[in-house]
């Protein structure tokens, strides 16, 4: 067997196994609009496949049903029409079991496809759809996650299966000198289009620490009411704290004096040394001015990376996602993946808990809302 069509079968059973412990009634619920049932997860990433590889390649390929590409375009107007973002728990039919058998159905058509010849533009989406359900699988995750905080029962996906229960491995500053650094993808390998144009930036001397913010140092925070102190905070992120009465990182909850959190093994105790997350980019930053201290931009994280311990959480930079020098836009639908969302919106680097294994990348740029932390995000400090 080729290595591109195990990589492709590896990728598509882990998003079946991560649904391993669920039941029925799991797939469905979408409770708030930035989070997507496992059911949608589960047959978006294979229209993925469906309409940029076996459309093209296929001759004669025949749809697997003709309504699909309605309900599971996420947000492609290249492709065509789509079925409401927010309203996606509502849809109860095609059923979880119909799901499975569309999963079947297009995995048998790559797989026949990646028996013959394959041209370097087939495997480039191959692995783009690879990379795509590697996304997919850490949303499916965290989104889960985000639907089960909602039940008053604390439900228990797995247990021993932990996103949050890490510590530090290494304390310290890093010390990088002033110069030019060269940022961006460089090499063979997959990466995508956003993490192209690598570049030269001038950097100030700098420090980054080699540790992330735990429990423990945002609970102080916390006590010295830095959540009522609106000389810490962004205008926007004081008006968020203030409209949402934010008042502790999401999921912690206070159960007789003290913290816990709710967790994928449902409700535990917080844990002093375990690094803080769930923090939105507004959290952060007003905990690192709190500090007297303040983010890192992606160029600093990205000249560091090699000597710094990252993968645990996702990390918030004090840099909006805008495009490199020379970014270039594909032609087609894939043009839509990323670039059309640079605007408002902050770049995480590292990866997390939830990110699998092999998907992560120094040069990668994660982005989401200042505003969002139902991802499994975290602080690094600079100075
Ligand atoms: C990179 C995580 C912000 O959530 O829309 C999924 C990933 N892109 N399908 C997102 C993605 C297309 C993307 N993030
Ligand atoms: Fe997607």
């Amino acid at each position: 067997m080729s290595e591109l069509l195990q990589l492709f079968q590896n990728t598509r059973a882990q998003s079946v196994a991560l649904c391993e412990p669920l039941h029925i009634e799991d797939y469905l619920p979408q409770p708030v609009d930035f989070a997507s049932p496992p059911k949608w997860h589960l047959s978006h990433s294979t229209w993925f496949f469906e309409e940029m590889v076996l459309k093209k390649f296929v001759t004669d390929y025949k749809i697997f049903n003709p309504h699909f590409s309605f309900l599971f375009n996420s947000y492609y107007q290249t492709i065509g029409e789509r079925a409401i973002r927010t309203e996606r728990g509502t849809i109860t039919r095609p059923t979880v079991a119909e799901v499975y058998e569309y999963r079947k159905y297009v995995d048998a058509h790559i797989k026949r496809l990646l028996q013959n010849a394959i041209s370097p533009e087939l495997e480039e989406l191959i692995i783009l759809g690879v990379n795509h359900e590697q996304q997919h699988q850490e949303l499916l995750i965290t989104d889960l996650k985000h639907t089960f905080s909602y039940n008053p029962i604390h439900p228990v996906y797995k247990e021993n299966f932990n996103l949050t229960a890490q510590n530090n491995e290494e304390d310290g500053w890093l010390q990088i000198s002033e110069g030019i650094y060269k940022i961006g993808f460089e090499g063979e390998g997959f990466h995508f289009d956003n993490e192209k144009g690598r570049h030269k930036v001038f950097l100030h001397d700098f420090e980054i620490s080699k540790f992330l913010v735990t429990n423990a140092d945002f609970l102080e925070f916390m006590e010295v009411g830095g959540y009522d102190n609106f000389k810490f905070w962004l205008d926007e992120g004081w008006n968020w704290v203030n409209e949402n009465q934010i008042k502790s990182p999401l999921y912690w909850t206070k159960i007789d004096g003290d913290w816990h959190s709710f967790t994928l093994e449902g409700l535990k105790p917080i844990e002093h040394d375990d690094i803080l997350t769930h923090i939105s980019f507004y959290e952060a930053q007003a905990f690192a001015c709190w500090k007297g201290l303040r983010l890192p931009t992606e160029f600093e994280w990205e000249a560091a990376a090699d000597q710094l311990n990252w993968g645990k959480r996702w990390e918030w930079t004090y840099s909006a996602y805008l495009p490199y020098p020379n970014f270039q836009i594909a032609e087609g639908a894939v043009g839509e993946y990323n670039g059309k969302f640079m605007v408002s919106q902050m770049v995480l680097r590292g990866a997390s808990t939830a990110t699998p294994k092999g998907h992560e990348r120094k040069t990668y740029r994660n982005f989401f809302h200042p505003k969002h932390r139902w991802q499994v995000t975290g602080i690094r400090l600079a100075k």
